[in-house]
């Protein structure tokens, strides 16, 4: 990571030409259990992970922001500071960066123009987070540069506003929440209803393998926001405010009222729900056949139930088991992206090779293996001595 803030740095110099004041990173997330019960405020188990986006910034007289990225430097951006109208600006990337800016000033916080060029290692649209990853860079570099510092959870708030008004994804908290408050060594559970987060070791034998089919998702296509409609469908049914609200009884008896598909999609979010707990229980006695065998279920109600997998995540997930993984399944929004594996530390090299291998046999892709490790959350550190020195 701190190869990759030098270069932010010199790429900052290069296109700008003078030196960033601020620079920010922030990680990426990989998701044990509790995959789409956020939207229903149910509870999640991710981790932040050390692959990272970095930020440098400079504030700049133009009352302009100017956008670059590494990985999307064919696409920069030149967006007028203009105070309270900012609109998203169709298609392109910056909206998360916009989105951020919008929603602090909004909230009465003004950073002015400024300077910013982003580098990152964790790939984009692989279910990794790397929107959210941009986000609480932005968001720390607004802080830094308005001379204010919010909670992680204030942060984490304001960044899902964005995602929301900006990118077009009506999604819940976890990524946002958990890209900022990232805790070395362990996994986060979150409730997203009291957004209380309770640190949960994650054993050092155990390894995470997020599995990036190079399939690429589009959230904002509208079917996560489908999924989120059917179960307010479901919720407005059943009398509750939200999913989190209905037991699998309740379900069970207003099947006929809800229909086949809606009936679906509710049953995986209250199993899920279910599923957190009882993968919470099996970490702390170290119960390893149970983890994946919950894993397995969740990957097939995320395939059967909720419909968010693909035929590459699917193979992905069987040839993880038949390749000695303790537990596999689809990771994040779905439709592509990644698959989140566990796995012996002392087998994870060999594991990672074989199920590659057998992805390219099966394929002819590639898929591509990052053994990750949970880390802390997103931070920023002023370069120049008459700022604040650091945010977290
Ligand atoms: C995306 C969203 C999250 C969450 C996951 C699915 O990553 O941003 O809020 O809903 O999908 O669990």
């Amino acid at each position: 990571m701190h190869a990759l803030l030098d270069n932010v740095v010199s790429h900052f110099e290069a296109v700008f030409g003078r030196a960033p004041e601020w620079h920010a990173f922030a990680p990426g997330r990989a998701n044990l259990i509790g995959e789409h019960v956020d939207h229903q405020e149910g509870c999640v188990l991710p981790a932040a992970i050390n692959r990272y986006t970095v930020a440098a910034a400079a504030p700049n007289k133009d009352h302009v922001f100017r956008l670059w990225s590494a990985p999307m430097r064919d696409h920069p951006i030149i967006h007028p500071a203009a105070r309270d109208d900012l609109q998203p600006v169709e298609g392109s990337w910056g909206n998360y960066v916009l989105g951020v800016i919008h929603a602090y000033q909004a909230s009465g916080i003004h950073s002015g123009g400024f300077d910013m060029a982003f580098d990152s290692n964790l790939p984009i649209g692989a279910g990794m987070s790397s929107s959210a990853s941009i986000e609480a860079c932005t968001a720390l570099v607004v802080e830094g540069l308005s001379g204010t510092s919010l909670s992680p959870n204030q942060r984490a708030l304001l960044c899902q506003r964005a995602e929301h008004q900006f990118a077009g994804v009506p999604c819940g908290i976890m990524d946002q929440l958990t890209v900022n408050s990232g805790i070395d060594g362990h996994a986060l559970a979150i409730d997203c209803r009291t957004l209380t987060i309770e640190p949960h070791q994650i054993p050092e034998d155990l390894c995470l393998l997020v599995i990036d089919s190079q399939v690429r998702h589009a959230l904002a296509d509208g079917e996560y926001a489908k999924r989120k409609a059917d179960c307010q469908h479901a919720s407005e049914t059943l009398g509750i405010p939200l999913l989190r609200d209905a037991s699998l009884p309740l379900l069970q008896s207003r099947k006929a009222d809800l229909g086949e598909r809606v009936f679906r999609r509710a049953h995986h979010v209250v199993t899920e729900i279910n599923r957190v707990t009882a993968f919470q229980e099996a970490m702390r006695n170290a119960d390893r056949e149970r983890m994946g065998i919950l894993l397995t279920e969740s990957h097939r109600s995320l395939r059967d139930d909720f419909e968010v997998s693909c035929p590459e995540l699917d193979l992905l997930v069987a040839i993880a088991r038949d390749h000695g993984a303790i537990g596999s399944r689809m990771m994040g929004g779905g439709f592509g992206g990644s698959t989140i594996t566990l796995v012996s530390l002392h087998q994870a090299d060999a594991i990672a090779d074989s199920i590659g291998r057998a992805y390219r046999q099966a394929t002819g892709k590639e898929a591509v293996c990052h053994l990750v490790r949970p880390v802390g959350g997103a931070a920023a550190h002023s370069l120049s001595p008459n700022n604040h020195p650091s945010l977290s």
